[in-house]
């Protein structure tokens, strides 16, 4: 269904690998909602992903950058401004990658370069984009700008190692970035803290079918899927949001209020009986 939400206004959507991902998801809804994309993601993925596929569905250019090289981003923008005749209203960063996870080093045992890249790729790229935008002037007042995070910025998940401490400075950037691009240009900065999703990235942590079904039964909702985020990020990039800013926000059925629910209760009843000799 589209309410052309989106109509006349355009941007970059990075981090599309395959179909499940949140950033494929949105490409679609953006463009059903009369939005001009231009997409990128990191020269390995653009070997190995699905993305030409996308690109022909959403009839986008794709331009590949590494979101750590500050020369493939300045390309990207340049690019993405020529490509548009101009400046553009959104940018959706969906990147997020940790070596010690993919890995599986514990966080007592974090070898300290791939740390350097977890933060690099997934949050400090998050700043580049912004300042190469800002220094190309290249976002339109009003625009909109969002990145995804996940709830262990701010509660432990064991497994999740150092992409919990990338997040929390995921979102510190957001609001520090928010601050300034709000009085230089209108532009709005944002976080969406996604429910755990089955994509490349999600299922990179140990552990995730049991957190995927726990955030699901701790959640008055269930989890969000990726279509609903990528509602979420339409409704952000859309002028109906225009005064949130600097804001990190739960896009997850309900979750991070929640104590416990009926469901985790005859879950802990269930598993008790079972144990009982
Ligand atoms: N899946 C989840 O459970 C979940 C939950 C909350 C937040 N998120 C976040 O959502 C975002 C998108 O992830 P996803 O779940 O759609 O998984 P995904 O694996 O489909 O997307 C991650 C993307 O990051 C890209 N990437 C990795 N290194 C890069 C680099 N150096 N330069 C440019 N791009 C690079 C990958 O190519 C990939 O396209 C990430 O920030 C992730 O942390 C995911």
């Amino acid at each position: 269904m589209s309410n052309n939400l989106l109509k006349g206004k355009r941007g970059i959507i990075s981090g599309a690998l395959d179909e499940n991902s949140i950033a494929w998801k949105t490409a679609i809804r953006v463009h059903e909602e009369g939005g001009k994309i231009l997409l990128t993601n990191a020269p390995l993925a653009m070997r190995f992903g699905k993305i030409n596929e996308l690109a022909e569905q959403v009839n986008a250019k794709i331009i590949p950058a590494d979101a750590t090289s500050n020369k493939d981003l300045e390309n990207l923008f340049d690019g993405a401004m020529e490509e548009f005749g101009g400046s553009m209203d959104f940018l959706l960063h969906s990147i997020g990658m940790s070596p010690n996870v993919r890995k599986g080093r514990a966080y007592g045992d974090l070898n300290y370069e791939w740390f350097h890249k977890s933060l690099d790729i997934s949050a400090m790229s998050f700043h580049r984009m912004m300042q190469i935008a800002e220094n190309k002037d290249a976002m339109n007042e009003w625009g909109s700008i969002v990145a995804l995070s996940y709830i262990a910025a701010q509660r432990t998940y064991p497994d999740y190692s150092d992409m919990a401490n990338a997040k929390a400075l995921l979102e510190s950037i957001a609001r520090s970035y928010g601050y300034r691009f709000a009085k230089a240009k209108k532009v709005r900065v944002n976080t969406i803290s996604q429910s755990p999703t089955v994509t490349t990235a999600g299922t990179g942590v140990t552990g995730f079918n049991a957190f995927i079904d726990y955030a699901d039964k701790l959640s008055p909702l269930g989890n969000a899927t990726a279509e609903d985020c990528a509602n979420y990020i339409v409704a952000m990039f859309s002028d109906l949001t225009r005064m949130v800013t600097m804001q990190n926000l739960m896009n997850d059925g309900g979750f991070s209020s929640s104590g416990i629910t009926e469901e985790i209760v005859d879950m802990i009843y269930k598993a008790q009986e079972n144990n009982k000799p």
